[in-house]
């Protein structure tokens, strides 16, 4: 008998389970089986089902998550067991004293392991599985009694509706997961940029965010937030038994909650401290806020022994450092005049602590980015350091302080006078002229850092010699001495060798890394590789007229005439000739003769007389695509490129079995076939 196909309630159930799995599989493993359309597919038949048919659609249904209607407030509802807080610790000692306390209480002799994870900076939730079923959820509120907020929770796609149990494995009849609902980074800016965009207060951390988000009570808006949830432990639990807070995360991962991979399991409480230290580095590359570690005692047993005061466990701690974003007074914004002529706007702060440093100014990017977010001069604004190390200005708290107004750049560059302009079309605002001394020393920062990456030669000692008035090019700076360096206060015998040795050495660097020091305009690295390769040399660039100029790749006209421009001024045909004699590579080397392309890795030998290509542009030609020329065959050669009376080396290629090209191979091969 062919198999009946299934009936609507079947189906139903089936896609249910179906997109519940890819639900999982995306959010929680971040594994996906199923391509987004597919899984789209799955989700609309689901819910065409259910809306044609309401008596199918069952209250765990992820159709559901979109967002049930807003309730009038929250209701309030006892959690199964107390949701406690956790004592902090700030430094080694005070973990330290922490660990000689659990002794005492467990007993020296006895072996204490430890459990450290990251600790999420979110909104404390309970989640309550009846028979492995979502129930119920609520946030912490005062540990005893928390909102019901089981509507918004289900609009977060990393709670599963359902725990994954194995065949025959019964539910637990009531099971309380603890865990932490949190915003990432990403989604917080993005949010962030909608709230200053629609003339709203910007949230000032994740944290808060979350927790607002979690608190609406239109299930719809919560939905429209990029939530998500790290589960940290088990609460009221029924009919388990497992012995330890590390086996009940790995218990949890396996039902199909999101636990955190960061999570380890230690020996000792130095191991802990290291791990503590270590993450202070390392939050920075998470994509998530974390304001420090927790640290648990393994053993359930000895956690019970332990017990807890004033519902703080005496297992536990966080170890905590400083926030990653702060909120301060903007006092001013200043422009710094960059060596392109760009006016870059920025932030001159009170100074505050955000994630263990302090910080006093910030960028602020461009006029753009500033009338965007709405920052002035006078507004506590949110600081941020995350993922990358220049703070950023998130935005203001509004309302504005009174007597503030909206930033303008300057008409006049403030500091040679001339006057702004802004091409059409650009985001940045520009000093027209070329020899404004903010772009002398903005070249030289440019040249020790970017460019030759001088080691132990960075920005600082470049502006305090460039205010000393001991170096006002780069030349200067290889004519520096050991001596003269030392007549600066905290340079010494040792420090000053250093650093003119760094100097000198910076003379071995690449030809491309000088072009690109020397800040020609729109000169960035890849046309400096692109210029070096082309022309081999500065001299033959410099001889270079426009139209050989914009030959090079990705080189457009205005491109070009600005290049030609820099080298026809004499005092730049000076500087590069002052360069010369101090001893910098002004042609390239092999290396940067060579291109990536699609015969990198090759070599092929030319041998004969060609039609249709001079001996140099065949080899030019394949250079250009990556390829490299060599005079004689050997194991390495790729093929050998035969015209007209071929000489020896097509003998020699066929007796070592390497393969013979004729012209119109070489055309095939250069794709002009
Ligand atoms: S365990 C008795 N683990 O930090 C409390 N908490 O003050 C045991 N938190 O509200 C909590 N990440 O929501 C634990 N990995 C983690 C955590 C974590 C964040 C929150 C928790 C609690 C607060 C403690």
């Amino acid at each position: 008998m062919p198999k009946a196909s299934p009936t609507k309630a079947e189906r139903a159930a089936q896609l249910r389970a179906l997109v519940e799995h890819h639900l999982y599989r995306y959010h929680v493993l971040d594994e996906p089986e199923v391509s987004d359309a597919e899984y789209d597919r799955l989700f609309d038949e689901l819910k065409t089902l259910e809306d044609a048919n309401p008596e199918l659609a069952t209250s765990d249904s992820p159709t559901r998550r979109v967002g049930a209607p807003p309730s009038p407030k929250f209701v309030k509802v006892a959690h199964l067991s107390e949701m406690g807080s956790l004592e902090k610790v700030n430094t080694d000692e005070g973990l330290l004293k922490w660990a000689e306390d659990v002794r005492k209480r467990l007993g020296t002799d006895e072996f204490v392991r430890y459990v450290t994870e990251p600790k999420i900076d979110g909104s404390a939730v309970a989640l309550v599985y009846e028979d492995g079923v979502f129930a119920r959820g609520a946030t912490r509120g005062d540990g005893l009694r928390g909102e019901d907020v089981t509507a918004n929770l289900r609009t977060i796609r990393a709670i599963l509706p359902r725990m994954i149990l194995a065949e025959d494995e019964p539910a637990p009849p009531v099971l309380e997961v603890r865990g932490e609902v949190y915003m990432p980074l990403v989604g917080f800016r993005r949010l962030n940029e909608r709230f200053t965009r629609e003339g709203k207060k910007a949230a000032p951390n994740p944290r808060n965010a979350a927790a607002g988000s979690l608190r609406q009570l239109n299930p719809g808006v919560t939905a429209e937030r990029p939530l998500s949830i790290w589960v940290h432990g088990l609460g009221h639990h029924e009919g388990l038994s497992i012995e330890g807070h590390w086996d009940a995360l790995g218990w949890l991962r396996g039902r199909g909650f999101r636990t955190n991979p960061h999570a380890e399991r230690h020996d000792s409480i130095e191991a802990v401290a290291e791990i503590c230290r270590e993450w202070e580095r390392r939050r920075i590359d998470l994509d998530y806020e974390i304001d420090g570690l927790v640290v648990k005692v393994d053993s359930f047993e000895q956690q019970d022994r332990l017990g807890a005061l004033h519902g703080r466990p005496r297992w536990a701690r966080a170890y905590k450092w400083a926030p990653m974003t702060a909120q301060t007074k903007l006092v001013r914004i200043n422009i710094r005049v960059g060596r392109t002529g760009n006016l870059n706007p920025w932030a001159q702060l009170e100074p505050v602590e955000v994630g263990g440093v302090t910080v006093s100014t910030a960028t602020l990017h461009n006029q753009e980015d500033i009338n965007r977010k709405d920052i002035r001069e006078g507004d506590t604004v949110i600081v941020q350091r995350a993922g990358d190390v220049i703070p950023q200005v998130v935005g203001p708290v509004l309302p504005h302080e009174a007597r503030t107004k909206p930033f303008r750049m300057p008409r006049s560059c403030p500091l040679c006078g001339a006057e702004i302009v802004k091409p059409e079309g650009e985001a940045m605002h520009r000093c027209p002229n070329s020899k404004c001394e903010s772009r002398g020393l903005e070249t030289l920062i440019h040249w020790v850092g970017a460019a030759m990456d001088i080691e132990g030669v960075g920005e600082q000692l470049v502006r305090r010699l460039w205010r000393e008035g001991i170096v006002a090019s780069m030349p200067d700076l290889y004519r520096l001495t050991k001596e003269r360096l030392m007549e600066l206060d905290g340079y010494g015998e040792i420090s000053a060798s250093n650093a003119v040795d760094a100097i000198a050495r910076s003379c071995e660097r690449p030809f491309h890394r000088v072009l690109f020091g020397l800040n020609i305009p729109q000169v960035g690295w890849v046309t400096a590789q692109n210029l070096a390769r082309h022309f081999g040399s500065i001299d033959r660039l410099a001889g270079a007229s426009q139209e050989d100029i914009q030959e090079v790749d990705g080189i457009g006209p205005d491109r070009a005439e600005a290049i030609a421009e820099w080298f026809s001024d004499e005092s730049n045909r000076t500087l590069v000739n002052e360069l010369r004699s101090l001893g910098l590579r002004l042609e390239a080397g092999d290396e940067e003769r060579a291109r990536k392309g699609p015969l990198t890795g090759s070599t092929y030998v030319i041998t004969g007389t060609l039609e249709g290509w001079s001996r140099d542009a065949a080899q030019a030609a394949l250079e250009e695509l990556g390829g490299k020329v060599s005079n004689s065959v050997s194991s390495k050669t790729t093929g050998v490129i035969a015209g007209e009376n071929p000489g020896s080396k097509l003998a020699k290629a066929q007796r070592a079995g390497v393969p013979i090209l004729s012209e119109q191979d070489l055309a095939a091969l250069l794709g002009r076939g």
